[in-house]
């Protein structure tokens, strides 16, 4: 991969020791370093109230890892140290203020300061405000570089409750501060939909609702909830990937065309689409939206009454001439027989075709097996004119090098310490969502009975709605 380093960064990391940290950030900082593309000067602080040595986070951080890196490792030890505070203590970060400062007179330059927050919500809160109130939301000592927070979603637990962290949050850091990560945004593949959307006439021309029947974004697992019990209790599939991963990719591949492919016109173009999804009533969820739960999950989160889904799809409406009668089908699941991320745009028949059950589709797979497909229609060889669909396949890993493409917390790193929002979720695209999702919620707190129990490594629940059959409708 070939690219300008960026600034050099001071990055604290708030919840060093937790599992999406050793899962995501730090392979992706090793990573980064392994290509040569972190500043010589970047710095690294591990938080933890546990009294646990640099050595030992450092030793525990990168065990497991596939190909051992000596210089990258040794670039690790020489720039990594594990700072133990009680984050829920004010006066504390006085001391880290000191620290930081203390660490750019030593290298005589100020740094981007990034603030990672991976942390539970309820803490969330009095980190930003203890962050405020002791002056680390300013820029450095020396007024050139700026001081930035990383968020991990969920970003709330429903709109009320993101209304009030973006309020607790927007008191202490301007929003050119604040970088809301969806890792998905941050995927090659997804990048590659608006280049893609936008660079090629001859899809974008058709790009509406006289010539697409239905478009499906599908984001299965095979994998359960991997030990979360207490994160998936509160949170259940439509809050974990539905109101941030999934309605982010809805609004790239359906928003109209923005100005310039610059961020803040990305964003508007998002937001635009966002509002326009028509909201789900109450008494319509049963009909619109399915929910289950894998047969093995109340056993393991030890809850015999859960009522958490790991299963959830919803078929969305979205109310702008472009889209106006396409339905939009979101699903997710966990536990389920196959892993499958992707977003399949089905394009109406013409007459010729209409007694056929053939179709073009062109199909974005996201991962595994990174690439586009296409779906076209051609005459099968023989006397008779017997039609048949083929496959165009695009895949990554034939035509580019494995390196080329960063993985999505590589990008969100460099994004973020370069300052670029483009692929954040910015407060208004947040509370867009959940309003999506709000009633959905609403609705499934209050009753019980939809939710279906469904085998594990299967296709999902059995009773389902015509719509989200894939071949419905096309
Ligand atoms: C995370 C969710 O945001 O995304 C997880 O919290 C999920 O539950 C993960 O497994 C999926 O990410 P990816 O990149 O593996 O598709």
């Amino acid at each position: 991969m070939k690219t300008n380093k960026p600034d050099p960064a001071i990055i604290v990391i708030f919840g060093v020791t937790g599992d999406l940290v050793k899962r995501k950030l730090f392979p992706a900082l090793y990573r980064l370093i392994k290509a040569n593309l972190l500043d010589d000067n970047t710095v690294i602080v591990g938080i933890t109230r546990q009294n646990i040595s640099t050595q030992d986070m450092l030793a525990d951080l990168i065990s497991g890892y596939p190909e051992y890196d000596e210089s990258a490792i040794e670039f690790l030890k020489d720039r990594f140290e594990v700072q133990t505070m009680n984050v829920t203590e004010s006066s504390e970060y006085k001391a880290l203020l000191e620290k930081l400062n203390k660490m750019e007179e030593d290298k005589g330059m100020c740094m981007n300061r990034l603030f990672y927050l991976s942390i539970p919500p309820q803490v969330f809160g009095p980190i930003v405000r203890f962050l405020g109130e002791n002056g680390l939301n300013r820029k450095c000592q020396h007024n050139d570089a700026d001081s930035r927070l990383l968020i991990e979603k969920p970003f709330g637990y429903d709109l009320k409750s993101a209304e009030k962290l973006i309020t607790e949050t927007t008191e202490h850091f301007k929003e050119e501060q604040i970088f809301r990560i969806d890792h998905y945004l941050a995927k090659e593949t997804v990048q590659n939909i608006l280049n893609f959307r936008f660079n090629n006439a001859i899809f974008e021309s058709l790009w509406n609702s006289n010539h697409i029947s239905r478009i499906d974004i599908t984001a299965t697992e095979t994998i359960g909830i991997e030990g979360r019990s207490i994160f998936y209790e509160q949170t259940g599939a439509l809050r974990d990937l539905v109101q941030s991963h999934l309605l982010q990719l809805m609004s790239v591949i359906t928003m109209e065309e923005p100005d310039t492919l610059e961020s803040d016109d990305i964003h508007e173009s998002k937001l635009a689409l966002l509002n326009s999804v028509v909201q789900i009533p109450s008494d319509k969820v049963n009909k619109l939206a399915v929910r289950g739960q894998y047969q093995s999950y109340k056993t393991e989160v030890n809850n015999p009454k859960s009522n958490i889904e790991t299963f959830a799809a919803i078929e969305v409406s979205i109310n702008n001439p472009r889209w106006m009668g396409v339905p939009i089908v979101i699903k997710t699941g966990k536990s389920l027989d196959k892993k499958q991320t992707e977003i399949r745009v089905v394009f109406k028949r013409n007459d010729e075709t209409e007694k056929q059950t053939l179709h073009n589709s062109l199909t974005f797979r996201i991962q595994p097996n990174e690439g586009i497909d296409i779906e076209l229609i051609v005459k099968k060889p023989g006397l008779d004119n017997e039609l048949q669909n083929v496959d165009m396949d695009f895949s990554y890993s034939k035509f580019f090098s494995a390196d080329s493409s960063p993985d999505a917390y590589e990008r969100v790193l460099v994004d973020a310490i370069r300052g670029d929002h483009t692929l954040f979720a910015t407060n208004e695209e947040v509370l867009a969502s959940w309003k999506i999702v709000d009633p959905i919620l609403y609705h499934w707190s209050r009753e019980t009975k939809d939710l279906q129990i469904y085998n594990d490594n299967s296709s999902g629940p059995k009773n389902i709605p015509d719509w989200l059959n894939p071949n419905y409708k096309i």
